[in-house]
């Protein structure tokens, strides 16, 4: 395992690689869901190459930036035991030297779900996710299906911007309880943990409805907002039902849609989705990627 800190280093590295390469760009704090990536990455490519990187840019003045959690050893050493042949930790000032200004923004697609709860948020994730396809050169970059949003609006970019890579969508990694893996979960107490499982259980219903043949998108919403408010612990941010390449409000779900949650749990916001198509969800069961190939967010 090679460990980078600097673009020059990051470069050298890059021109002296043959075969194809697989890119996991992460935050850190890696869990199962990360290493999913990077099992399938690993699969799929001759070398694997992991990014660390808490962007700032990507989260607002009011957000998580300073208590974003951190734990690079333990990172390193997950990382190292999965394989990994590169991994890539540059500081702030590398990616974003003094008087930086260029920035990449998809338009339309940023502006609703995660991006109206978080102006700014997809201007900071697509512009560092640009920079870092620039500099790794990747064949694959590898997304989890868990910010379905933030996978929309790399595809997009990456086709708009003629960018030469293939992005490949991984299913969400869920703890035993249906709880989807995330970074954040570590924000829990014990009893806000448990009134999190809220999230997966509104997402089920919504998927038993669908089964049942709701297709009236307003119905499915109602129930699930009726089910989350349940749980005393749950604020709702949004709970969504959407087109999944353009992620527009249905009305009738008359193709895929994709049905997604941000709910505060005491003072911790969590994310998850499902996609309902006719021929049942295709989120953590099945093969990854397929419903993206499918459907092509
Ligand atoms: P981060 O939150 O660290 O996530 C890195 C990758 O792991 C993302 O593609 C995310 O969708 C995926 N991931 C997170 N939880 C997952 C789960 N439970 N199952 C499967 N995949 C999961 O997303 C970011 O970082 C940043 O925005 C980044 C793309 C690195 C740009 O800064």
């Amino acid at each position: 395992m090679r460990l980078v800190r600097t673009v020059a280093q990051l470069r050298a590295w890059r021109r002296g690689l043959s075969g194809t390469l697989g890119f996991v760009p992460t935050m850190g704090y890696l869990h199962e869901g990360h290493l999913s990536l990077v099992r399938r990455s690993r699969k799929e490519n001759d070398t694997t190459a992991v990014s660390i990187f808490v962007n700032p840019t990507q989260f607002g003045p009011r957000e998580d930036l300073a208590s974003y959690p951190r734990d690079m050893p333990r990172d390193l050493a997950l990382l190292t035991k999965e394989g990994t042949d590169l991994i890539f930790t540059p500081e702030t000032e590398e990616m974003y030297p003094p008087g930086f200004s260029t920035w990449v923004t998809v338009e339309g697609l940023t502006e609703r779900l995660e991006g109206a709860s978080r102006p700014g948020h997809f201007r900071g994730v697509a512009t560092v996710v640009a920079k870092l396809f620039n500099l790794m050169e990747p064949h694959r970059a590898y997304f989890g299906q868990k910010d379905a949003q933030q996978l929309a609006v790399i595809k997009k970019m990456v086709r708009e911007l003629d960018l030469d890579l293939e992005i490949i969508a991984v299913p969400t990694a869920r703890e035993p309880d249906g709880l989807a893996m995330s970074s954040r979960n570590i924000f829990l107490t014990p009893r806000e943990r448990q009134a999190a499982l809220v999230l997966h259980r509104a997402l089920s219903l919504a998927e038993e409805l669908h089964q049942k043949g709701q297709r009236e998108a307003g119905k499915i919403r109602e129930a699930l907002i009726e089910l989350i408010q349940t749980e005393p612990l749950a604020q709702i941010d949004y709970v969504s039902i959407a087109r999944p390449e353009t992620l527009e409000e249905m009305e009738r779900l008359d193709g895929p849609a994709l049905v997604s949650l941000a709910v505060r749990i005491g003072s911790t916001r969590l994310i998850d989705n499902t996609v309902l198509t006719e021929g049942g969800q295709h989120d953590g069961a099945g093969e990854g990627g397929s419903y993206a190939t499918a459907h092509e967010i």
